[in-house]
């Protein structure tokens, strides 16, 4: 009897023990959490990237693998102090299980810790700088990196005539990145580099680094500013006779951003920049792309920061289907890996070593359509992966 009693107890409890277990790939409702620069000189990160998680939603449905996805839009600011503390909050509080989002490098590195310890996913979907993925292995990405977009710009210049290049980048990660990988794959093919010239984050001022770059009389400059940048970069290129002084300038995509290209003008024709991203990419899939988040959004134009947080959703529905349901930080990070796809942007693949994005590089040059100025791409070099991670993995 005492023993008969025993059995029933442990069954008992051994069933409770796999309810438990099993409870979280069963339970309906569940949080996302979306960190951005909503307010601030980043803020058309914000808008672009809120806009386009919401219309992946609105598409694509608010369930996947049995689960309701409420995501939670947090604004930081771009401040890393303040990602830092909504991303704790989101975690400890709204037992978030995936965090998507950080408009800059140092929101991205702040975040980090919390994801190792709490063993939460975060998919960065703008910051840029190389190393990010590295600092936790909870985190993936769907943006793309610097060093990504300006090896090709390189070869590009190299193959082109263009011989002694100045750069000009944001003193911070992604530009110290561009400026870094520009130069050595530049000066690796035999050209020149001459002023490696730096602005601040915070009020750049470019006068002072363009009359430099006009008295040194490179065959190009080549220029690396943060998306929200570009068209205040443009005017002053113009205004202070670089392009009258037959300089040519030469960029990643971030400074002939879509969010901002149509209102530079006649100034930016011509200009040649290697990116990830042009809303005038030729595919079924791009083109439903941007029709939806034009009609979502008033006529707004997608950049690459909305299709990196449109992708960082997809990733997301994707690894949770995988995963069946399970929304765990282990299980959804082993389904994130190696997953392959064609985002409006072409095709894209999570690299299951790094974590990081390998993608198609588009070389693009801006020309009028219809009246409107976009990145018209004219070559394309696939299956691109982060050439800093490559070279430390020895391919
Ligand atoms: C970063 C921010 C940007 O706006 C961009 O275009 C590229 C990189 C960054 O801070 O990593």
């Amino acid at each position: 009897m005492r023993s008969a009693v025993r059995r029933l107890v442990a069954g008992v409890s051994l069933a409770a023990v796999a309810f438990a277990v099993a409870a979280p790939a069963l339970a309906d409702d569940v949080n996302v959490g979306l960190v951005l620069p909503m307010t601030g000189p980043q803020q058309s990160t914000g808008k672009q990237e809120a806009a386009a998680a919401k219309l992946f939603m609105q598409l694509h449905g608010v369930t996947v693998a049995g689960h309701t996805i409420h995501l939670l839009l947090k604004d930081d600011g771009a401040a890393p102090d303040v990602s830092k503390r909504l991303s704790q909050d989101l975690i400890a509080n709204d037992h978030a299980i995936a965090l998507l989002g950080y408009g800059i490098t140092p929101d991205a590195l702040a975040v980090a810790p919390l994801a190792t310890e709490a063993k939460t996913p975060v998919i960065v979907t703008a910051a840029a700088t190389a190393m990010i993925t590295e600092k936790s292995p909870y985190i993936a990405r769907t943006s793309f990196t610097l060093p990504q977009a300006s090896v090709p710009m390189a070869d590009w210049a190299l193959k082109n005539g263009i011989k002694k290049v100045d750069t000009l980048v944001t003193d911070y990660g992604p530009g110290i990145d561009a400026e870094t990988w520009f130069a050595k794959e530049f000066q690796k093919g035999g050209g020149a580099v001459g002023n490696r010239l730096r602005v601040p984050l915070k009020n750049p001022d470019f006068a002072p680094v363009l009359q430099r770059v006009k008295d040194g009389k490179p065959d190009a400059v080549f220029v690396f500013v943060p998306s929200g940048f570009g068209a205040a970069f443009m005017k002053q290129f113009v205004d202070r006779g670089l392009a009258a002084a037959g300089i040519k300038l030469i960029a990643t995509g971030d400074v002939t951003d879509d969010d901002q290209l149509d209102s530079m003008g006649d100034p930016a024709l011509g200009v040649v920049t290697t990116h990830h991203y042009s809303a005038d990419h030729d595919s079924p899939e791009n083109k439903a792309f941007v029709a939806a988040f034009a009609k979502a959004n008033g006529g707004m134009r997608p950049n690459f920061m909305a299709v990196a947080a449109y992708d960082g959703m997809d990733l997301l529905y994707r690894a949770l289907a995988k995963a069946g349901g399970k929304t765990d930080g282990d299980s959804l990070m082993a389904a994130i890996k190696g997953q392959a796809w064609t985002s409006p942007r072409g095709p894209i693949s999570i690299d299951p070593a790094t974590r990081d994005i390998v993608q198609t590089i588009y070389v693009r040059k801006v020309e009028k359509k219809d009246g409107h100025l976009f990145n018209v791409e004219f070559q394309s070099i696939p299956a691109v992966k982060d050439p800093y991670k490559a070279a430390k993995a020895g391919q």
